[in-house]
């Protein structure tokens, strides 16, 4: 597998994905796409992987993949976005932006909207689509009462780390670990 995630090419010309030739349609995530968001999930958990040994993927993670997105969907302070291609690939989910808001007891502002999950599949990647996706979620944390948006990503996660950074995100904490 490649740091791409899948390897597929990458698009030709770059597209706004707020224009006419927009290349998703974003919509809130439903029941009914969890069977299709669960691949998706795990194979951006399998692309951290890639990054990190300390991110191996469990055995049973297609099942908790199921679990965590249906609780999400139940849960009145999580955001799941489903991206639909367009043309071909009408009414195919190709991409999820997964968020929640989050309260900060300390510091202020108190409510967070933390990014957990963005992922497009390759063909969808460097045409503008990802700053839509993250501009989409961001307001709809702010509309949940999010003060502030956050991204969970790994640190040796670079394409993550460079496409926050292109969008003013800048280190705030940071989770160190060593194996036990
Ligand atoms: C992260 C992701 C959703 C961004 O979507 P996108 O549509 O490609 O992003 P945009 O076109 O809006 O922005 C592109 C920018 O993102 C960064 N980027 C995207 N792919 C990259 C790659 N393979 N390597 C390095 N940076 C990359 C760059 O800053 C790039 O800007 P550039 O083209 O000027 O170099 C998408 O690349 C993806 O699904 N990646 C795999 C999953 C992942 O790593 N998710 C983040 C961890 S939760």
């Amino acid at each position: 597998m490649s740091a791409t995630g899948d390897g597929s090419a990458r698009p030709g010309a770059p597209a706004s994905a707020e224009g006419p030739g927009t290349p998703i349609h974003l919509r809130p995530a439903r029941e009914a796409d969890v069977p299709v968001l669960v691949p998706l999930l795990l194979r951006l958990k399998r692309l951290n992987e890639e990054f990190d040994p300390l991110l191996k993927v469990r055995d049973d993670a297609d099942e908790q993949a199921r679990q965590v997105l249906h609780a999400n969907l139940a849960d009145p302070k999580a955001i799941v976005l489903a991206a639909e291609g367009v043309g071909a690939d009408k009414d195919k989910v190709v991409g999820f932006v997964r968020a929640v808001v989050r309260e900060r007891p300390f510091y202020v502002p108190e409510h967070e909207g933390v990014i957990l999950d963005i992922y497009l599949l390759p063909l969808y990647r460097r045409r503008g689509v990802g700053e839509y996706l993250l501009r989409e979620i961001s307001a709809a944390l702010k509309a949940k009462g999010a003060g502030v948006v956050t991204a969970e990503f790994p640190a040796q996660n670079e394409i993550a780390s460079r496409f926050y950074a292109k969008r003013g995100f800048r280190p705030i904490t940071a989770i160190h670990a060593r194996s036990l």
